[in-house]
């Protein structure tokens, strides 16, 4: 095998960086070249590629986002332009693909390895950190250390005007991000769906708070199937409870910025140990489980993780008395 193609699919994240940097530079030294393929799937699918050289990962170590770019791709969905993809990466001799995405970025590339026979290893990177079989997906920690970092500026306002605020959170309708932002930016409460939300607790909670003095209030809700919940909280506490609150959502702020130095140390390993299965000649995903990183094979299917720990949300719960 001599050449190793990568790409990212999906949502950009701090920790890709650091990984395409650590591929590259494994990968060149054990004698490999490198195709780096622009926007996702849409790099093999256009032949819109750069050969990686050891100085054209340098420098990027520290940079948030993507040096290669990447994009959600619907026409991965046509079989007709997986073929094309294939047939490119034999004309670029391409002989094993790298991608780093989420869940649907990672599904697409077990089907494609599946029909193509092509062989892949995948890398989760998602601030979601929402992929069945890996405890850690790359932009996470980040992520956490963006969204805290602002609500802790929304907390100066909230306590010097005794204000309630909404904060929402990203995290696509999975409770992964939230959950932790809220622990780490000591929120009075959590809404992690909009399923189990009771206006009338949260209500109750900050009207508690506000009895033994306290001066503010913060509520992390995620955004769900379609941001926007917040707005449908703050109508109700004003409606309903005459409690006003403020809406301030985070948006793409969280995927920002610099890579933590965990997201730093994880895409650096996760990317090590890619290309280390590229010369065993083995196909999978890199995941983490237990303070182990190892490669999860193709034969269970991409899915996104529910189980959340239902003691963390106690243990913010608890705390917000
Ligand atoms: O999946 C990562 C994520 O950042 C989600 O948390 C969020 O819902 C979504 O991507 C936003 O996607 P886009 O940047 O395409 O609007």
């Amino acid at each position: 095998m001599r050449k190793i193609g990568i790409l990212c699919s999906g949502g950009d994240g701090p920790g890709m960086n650091p990984c395409i940097r650590s591929i590259v530079r494994t990968a060149i030294r054990h004698g490999f070249e490198v195709n780096g393929y622009f926007k996702g799937y849409y790099g093999p699918l256009n032949r819109s590629f750069i050969p990686m050289t050891l100085s054209s990962v340098g420098n990027i170590l520290q940079r948030g986002g993507t040096m290669l770019r990447t994009s959600r791709c619907p026409e991965f969905l046509d079989y007709e332009n997986r073929k094309k993809i294939f047939e490119n990466l034999k004309l670029d001799k391409v002989d094993a693909l790298i991608v780093l995405g989420g869940d649907g970025s990672l599904k697409g590339a077990q089907l494609f390895q599946k029909e193509f026979n092509f062989p892949i290893i995948a890398i989760p990177s998602t601030i979601d950190n929402d992929l069945k079989g890996t405890e850690y997906s790359l932009g996470h920690d980040s992520a956490i250390r963006n969204a805290v970092w602002a609500i802790d500026k929304i907390r100066d306002t909230a306590s010097s005007h005794d204000r309630t605020f909404i904060v929402e959170v990203m995290g696509k309708n999975s409770p992964y991000l939230a959950l932790n932002i809220g622990i780490c930016s000591g929120a009075e409460n959590i809404v992690l769906d909009e399923e189990d939300l009771n206006v009338g607790e949260l209500a109750h909670g900050i009207l508690r708070g506000m009895r033994r003095g306290k001066h503010s209030s913060i509520i992390v809700v995620s955004e769900g199937k379609t941001p926007g919940l917040s707005y449908n909280i703050q109508k109700s506490l004003e409606l309903d409870f005459k409690l006003k609150a403020h809406v301030c959502v985070l948006g793409h702020i969280q995927r920002g910025g610099d890579p933590s130095p965990t997201d730093r140390y994880m895409g650096t390993k996760m990317g090590f140990l890619a290309v280390k299965k590229i010369l065993q000649n083995l196909t999978g995903v890199i995941c983490y489980k237990k303070g182990r990183m190892s490669l999860f094979n193709w034969t269970k299917p991409i899915e996104k993780r529910k189980d959340y720990l239902k003691s963390e949300l106690d243990l913010a719960i608890d705390l917000s008395i």
